[in-house]
């Protein structure tokens, strides 16, 4: 007890000595000037314990200054990095040992965080892998079966699957942290004919959720993935659930017939959970996951097989590892502003609601093998940026009530329609964003929405009117539409709009309001892969040795993807990679 209270005192004053220092510089030079010595941080001995794996927890710092946990308590301000949505990771993915640091939560957040050795609070680059010329003589070289690329649900999920079907496993991220876009997840994971869904009573079959998907993407999504993702999704569930998940609360996302969409009880987002469910499962079972280390080359021989892969880490440098199989699970391009340009050009210039890895490595790297592209043009606005910030607001909280308002105080859509058509609908209002209003009731069903309040995202009021004053638009008008919908509500029928499910009148006080824009979100292009999740070369033919998970890959979701569904396909056909591939490295 007094040990830990030592710690305690010993973090309050480190944090308030790091709440005091100057921002910039790293933690070298910060230390340095404290006395601290190179062997407080690195241990004593020739080997200096600098490596790229995730399961190296920084140890030292938290020796000094307590956990996240406890410096987060103790910690002054009203934005809290130490609490947040990137759950335990590493200090120095924050701030810096030696070069310039990563900033992440400023790639994402408007706000002026000021991070102790925190380098500038420039959004980092995030270069496309280029293969580097092969340095003379041996280059190091490890071996596996094997090989995940992505940290995110896909590949973290390929990967533990992979491990528990008896594969020797590593898993590579280029980012700092594992987690990808999956972790900024937050409406939920959509799954049909659920132990949930029959508990609370809905009706919903895989069939409906097979026709919901196609119809969303406008019949463009290969049917037999389609049916995949439909037909397996309660076990993608169940999968999760089984692995430590709560996915006890269930909602409805734009585009579902039902209330299919399962997340964390009260609401809570469900990327940050099941990101961290997905890490602790790996560290459970001692997977190496290695961040900070992207792969920029896949390796073949003569014949087209796949035989592994460069990497460059950023403290091991360039090596090499030799796997019998490959799963690409690299994410999307949203984040890779050219590109998203380059098969879009209305969309220069949009700010997207990825982070900031998102750059389409691994359509690159498997487009370099020989992998067919599909569908690439197909790249998904969300209708519900906050203004002025990254900060996607969830569909969730549509889903759950909330209505969209103009500047002229009127509703305008069908706030749950596809993402694609409420995206054009709020484009198509006065100064191209509208306002997202709720009240204390549907605040009270989403936990997540107490996030966007800490953010200061939220305008609020204590009567209609008080609120249509706050966001300063005509405060008869917004009464007259909020008093209409209601009505609505009651009547169980939206005649206006046609919005297909009303969950909730608004009508307890406070009111709320948050202002919204389009941004793009997700790209519904990518690799072409078969029922196995096999990439498929342009002649048609499986790459050997080749798989891919996720949104790297293209062909599911068509012109438009539903909300919910994401989540679903990481863990489904992050599933089917991990055993196909894992039976292929036995095979080999
Ligand atoms: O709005 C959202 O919560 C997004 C969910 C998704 O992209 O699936």
């Amino acid at each position: 007890m007094l040990l830990f209270r030592l710690i305690l005192g010993l973090a309050f004053l480190a944090t308030t000595l790091c709440a005091a220092a100057p921002t910039g510089g790293h933690l070298a030079d910060l230390h340095g000037g404290k006395g601290v010595q190179c062997t407080d941080c690195h241990g004593k001995g020739r080997k200096v314990k600098v490596d790229d794996s995730e399961t190296v927890p920084n140890s030292n710092c938290v020796n000094c200054h307590g956990d996240l946990k406890a410096v987060g308590e103790n910690s002054k301000g009203h934005i809290n990095p130490h609490i947040s949505h990137l759950g335990k990771i590493n200090c120095t993915v924050c701030h810096a040992g030696h070069q310039a640091s990563q900033v992440y939560c400023a790639n994402c957040h408007g706000f002026d965080l000021k991070i102790p050795a925190g380098g500038p609070h420039a959004p980092q680059a995030n270069p496309l892998p280029t293969a580097p010329a092969l340095p003379k003589g041996k280059i190091q070289t490890e071996r596996t079966e094997v090989l995940v690329v992505g940290g995110g649900a896909a590949g973290m999920t390929a990967a533990i699957t992979a491990h528990d079907a008896g594969a020797k496993v590593i898993l590579l991220e280029k980012q700092p942290l594992t987690g990808g876009n999956s972790m900024l997840a937050a409406g939920g994971m959509n799954a049909a004919e659920t132990r949930v869904q029959a508990m609370k009573g809905v009706k919903d079959t895989k069939e409906l959720m097979f026709q919901d998907t196609a119809k969303g993407g406008k019949g463009l999504g290969d049917p037999a993935l389609v049916h995949i993702l439909a037909d397996s999704s309660a076990a993608s569930l169940d999968w999760l659930t089984g692995i430590g998940a709560d996915m006890s609360d269930l909602g409805r996302m734009g585009g579902a017939s039902q209330d299919r969409c399962h997340r964390p009880k009260g609401g809570s987002a469900v990327g940050a959970h099941i990101a961290a469910v997905l890490k602790e499962n790996a560290a459970k079972r001692g997977l190496d996951v290695r961040v900070n280390s992207q792969v920029v080359k896949i390796l073949k021989d003569g014949k087209g097989r796949i035989t592994g892969v460069l990497v460059k880490g950023r403290h091991r440098g360039l090596y090499r590892i030799n796997a019998k199989v490959l799963v690409l699970a690299t994410g999307g391009f949203s984040a890779n502003a050219e590109l998203v340009a380059h098969y879009q050009p209305r969309m220069k210039g949009m700010i997207t609601s990825n982070q900031p890895g998102a750059t389409g490595d691994g359509v690159a790297l498997g487009e370099a093998v020989g992998g067919e592209l599909v569908q690439m043009k197909e790249i998904q606005i969300h209708p519900s940026v906050a203004s002025g910030s990254r900060i996607l607001i969830t569909e969730a909280v549509r889903g759950n009530g909330a209505i969209l308002v103009n500047r002229e105080g009127k509703r305008f859509f069908n706030e749950i329609g596809t993402r694609d058509a409420v995206s054009q609908a709020v484009l198509h209002q006065t100064g191209e964003s509208a306002f997202m209003v709720f009240d204390e009731g549907v605040r009270r069903s989403l936990k997540q929405i107490d996030g966007y309040f800490h953010l200061d995202l939220v305008k609020e009021g204590e009567s209609p009117e008080a609120l249509a004053k706050a966001i300063e638009v005509p405060s008869d008008a917004f009464r007259a539409t909020l008093d209409r919908y209601n009505q609505a509500v009651d009547a169980k029928q939206d005649g206006d709009f046609k919005r297909p499910d009303l969950p909730r009148a608004l009508r307890t006080a406070k009111f709320y309001a948050i202002e919204v824009a389009p941004g793009i979100h997700y790209t519904m292009g990518g690799l072409k892969i078969d029922a196995d999740t096999r990439v498929i070369a342009k002649d048609g033919k499986p790459i050997p040795g080749l798989y891919a998970a996720g949104e790297v890959t293209g062909g599911i979701h068509g012109a438009n993807r539903l909300g919910g569904n994401s989540i679903s396909e990481t863990i489904t056909f992050g599933r089917i990679a991990g055993a196909r591939a894992t039976a292929f490295a036995k095979s080999r």
